[in-house]
């Protein structure tokens, strides 16, 4: 013991600390707490937190930082998200924790300051609360689908697989060939549904490896204008330094191609698409911070994809995101484009934000 720690006793710079301080277990177990972070939890002392033996930090507990560009997961993260408390509200706090290691077991240390009462307005909390919504809806939804899909793939593998043995089998010249090979491209059609409902629910196969956002999509350069056609204006911004991010490039492109189609359909008599990948750097106050206040400061790569078509009503906008939402006619639109945008999007810790007003385009 240092003459330091005499003078402070840790247990009164725990008690006395203006941070809810907590030791977890990597799974987001509750060890130890002081008495701020049991407040923050909705629990009246340290004891009541401590003595329900469940309670889980979870819903705050993610591991990495938050989206950083090009940063490798490290064993210290910094993050501002939400905390559940006992009684099912959220608050929105800042949270650093790091992972280590006592006796041989892995602990997780961490601080969580809370964020409510210093920034939060009654607006800004009911947008938070229906950010929160969203997101535990998209989480549920995904969650669902994904399970359905794994199941459903390994049908749609038998579907295929026999109709694939019959087709090699029966004469080529039979009248049921035709069929069969219908019935092959409907399960093949399902198949690459399926695949998308993975990467909504973010279980993907995912490649992760750093790249340069400008690289991606300057590498579709090509692709983008055969997709949106002859009628759509297209123009393409690059930033001029490094855009690194850790992510799968297939999906990437997937993401920029979503986005493309869909700005392509809203914009029926023509228009302009615009895409826009740089790096940006998000700082604790003023510039990017204020304009996008629920996204840590980090430096990020930014894409803007932008369009002049229709635009969507309040109410398109708030369920875009949706698995299955659509505004389309059956067999154009599947409702998976956003979503599986927004999946993957999440899967790498990025932040996604939408604006839109009918007749004023749309900018994701
Ligand atoms: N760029 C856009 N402009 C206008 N509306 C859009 C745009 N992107 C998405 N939407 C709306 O959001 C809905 C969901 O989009 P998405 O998830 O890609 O599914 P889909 O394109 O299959 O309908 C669309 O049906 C459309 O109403
Ligand atoms: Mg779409």
């Amino acid at each position: 013991m240092t003459a330091r720690d005499s003078v402070v006793p840790s247990p009164l710079l725990a008690a006395g600390s203006p941070a809810g301080l907590y030791v977890a277990s990597p799974d987001g177990r509750l060890v130890d707490c002081n008495d701020e972070l049991a407040r923050l939890l909705g629990y009246g002392s340290r004891e009541e937190a401590l003595a329900s033996a469940e309670l889980l930090l979870g819903g705050c507990l993610a591991s990495g930082a938050g989206g950083a560009a090009g940063a490798k997961a490290p064993s210290t993260s910094a993050n501002e998200g939400f905390l559940t408390r006992r009684d099912g509200s959220a608050v929105r706090v800042m949270r650093t924790e790091t992972l280590t290691e006592a006796r041989g077991e892995r602990l997780v240390v961490g601080a969580i300051v809370d964020l409510s009462s210093s920034r939060c307005t009654e607006d800004r909390r009911r947008e938070l609360s229906e950010e929160l919504r969203q997101a535990q809806k998209m989480e549920a939804v995904g969650r669902l689908a994904g399970g359905i899909a794994h199941d459903y793939n390994n049908l749609l593998a038998i579907i295929l697989n026999y109709t694939s043995l019959v087709m090699e089998e029966l004469d080529e010249r039979s009248p049921v060939q035709k069929d069969l090979a219908e019935i092959k491209r409907a399960a093949q059609r399902a198949a690459s549904l399926t695949r998308q409902l993975l990467t909504v629910s973010r279980r993907g196969l995912a490649q992760p490896v750093v790249l340069d956002l400008r690289d991606v999509v300057r590498g579709m350069d090509g692709a983008l204008r055969a997709a949106v056609g002859g009628a759509v204006e297209l123009a393409i911004a690059l930033g001029p330094s490094g855009c690194r991010v850790l992510a799968d490039a297939g999906q990437l492109e997937q993401v920029v191609m979503n986005l493309a189609l869909n700005a392509r359909d809203a914009m029926q008599d023509g228009g302009r698409l615009s895409i826009e990948a740089r790096a940006v750097r998000v700082g604790a106050a003023g510039g990017l911070h204020d304009a996008h206040p629920a996204i840590p400061p980090g430096r990020y790569a930014r894409l803007v994809v932008s369009d002049t078509g229709s635009g969507m009503s309040d109410d398109v906008r708030t369920r875009a995101f949706e698995p299955f939402f659509t505004t389309k006619p059956r067999g154009k639109g599947t409702g998976l484009g956003l979503a599986t945008v927004y999946g993957i999007v999440k899967q790498w810790r990025g932040y996604i934000e939408l604006a839109s007003q009918p007749g004023e385009g749309t900018r994701v």
